[in-house]
């Protein structure tokens, strides 16, 4: 796994945007051979967001060979409120780029059979061949998705009660009203993220720090699903200053230092 680590937030975001623009040339996708990415929502991933966005404004980068499958939708609150991903997602990102309607999936929460709509979601990602990036953002209790602390490490898309941390947190976009936040949610399981070939994961702010020390420092566990991303043959977690905090001074030394020799390497 490696630690890339930058002075901050827009660090963050420049060094992730650029990797997924050069993934994506790189990997030169038809409509016979699409590019397949996983996405998040939250406002981590803002600031790469608006870099792709330039990127395709400068004609810099195509995404109509490209099939997105986001992380996680909440249940039952309408598809075109202002905080759905579904609109996060549109207003975001998606129609701002030339990425076509029908390949841009986000889980339906209002759905009439959910967990139908969650084995539906498995098969369209397994029907194109996989995910070939997937780009994750966490919690301050380490979830990644909404796979909460205690979610299995096996788990694929399913239903999901949100933890109280969780509703608490996200209740900023919603006024600041913890009524207002969904109780439930689907999401994408752990499993599904860790299938990716490749699994990038955006951790920012000092509210994460102890996160970020637990999936680096200690061992695989269920209670911080992001540490998951130790199995991942491709794993990458990006993250600025601030979110180390938690991690030992040797640890910061060491995951700079490699990425030195690697800067030297290329
Ligand atoms: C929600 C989403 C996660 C996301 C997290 C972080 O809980 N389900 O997928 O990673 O928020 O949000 P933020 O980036 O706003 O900190």
């Amino acid at each position: 796994m490696r630690l890339v680590i930058r002075e901050d937030y827009d660090g963050v975001s420049e060094y992730i945007a650029q990797y997924i623009k050069h993934r994506i040339i790189e990997f030169n996708p038809t409509p016979e051979h699409p590019f397949v990415i996983g996405l998040p929502t939250g406002s981590s991933p803002i600031g790469v967001y608006k870099r792709l966005v330039q990127y395709y404004k400068n004609g810099e980068l195509s995404f109509k060979n490209v099939i997105s499958f986001n992380m996680d939708e909440y249940v039952s609150i309408p598809r075109d409120h202002p905080e759905s991903y579904h609109s996060f997602m549109w207003n975001n990102l998606f129609k701002h780029i030339d990425i076509l309607p029908e390949n841009a999936h986000v889980l339906d929460g209002n759905a009439p059979d959910l967990e139908h709509e969650c084995q539906k979601y498995e098969e369209k990602i397994a029907a194109v061949g996989g995910i070939e990036l997937f780009l994750g953002g966490i919690g301050p209790d380490g979830h990644i998705a909404f796979n909460e602390p205690g979610s299995s490490l096996s788990s694929r898309t399913r239903i999901k009660t949100l933890a109280y941390e969780t509703i608490i947190a996200n209740s900023r976009f919603f006024g600041g009203d913890v009524n207002k936040v969904p109780k439930l949610a689907l999401t994408v399981g752990v499993a599904t993220v860790m299938d990716a070939r490749e699994v990038i994961v955006l951790i920012t702010g000092a509210h994460k720090a102890l996160a970020l020390a637990k999936c680096i420092e200690e061992g695989l566990n269920h209670m911080w699903t992001v540490s998951a991303i130790q199995l991942h043959p491709r794993g990458m977690i990006v993250c600025d200053e601030d979110a180390t905090l938690e991690l030992h001074v040797k640890t910061v030394r060491y995951f700079k230092s490699i990425e030195k020799v690697h800067e030297l390497l290329i």
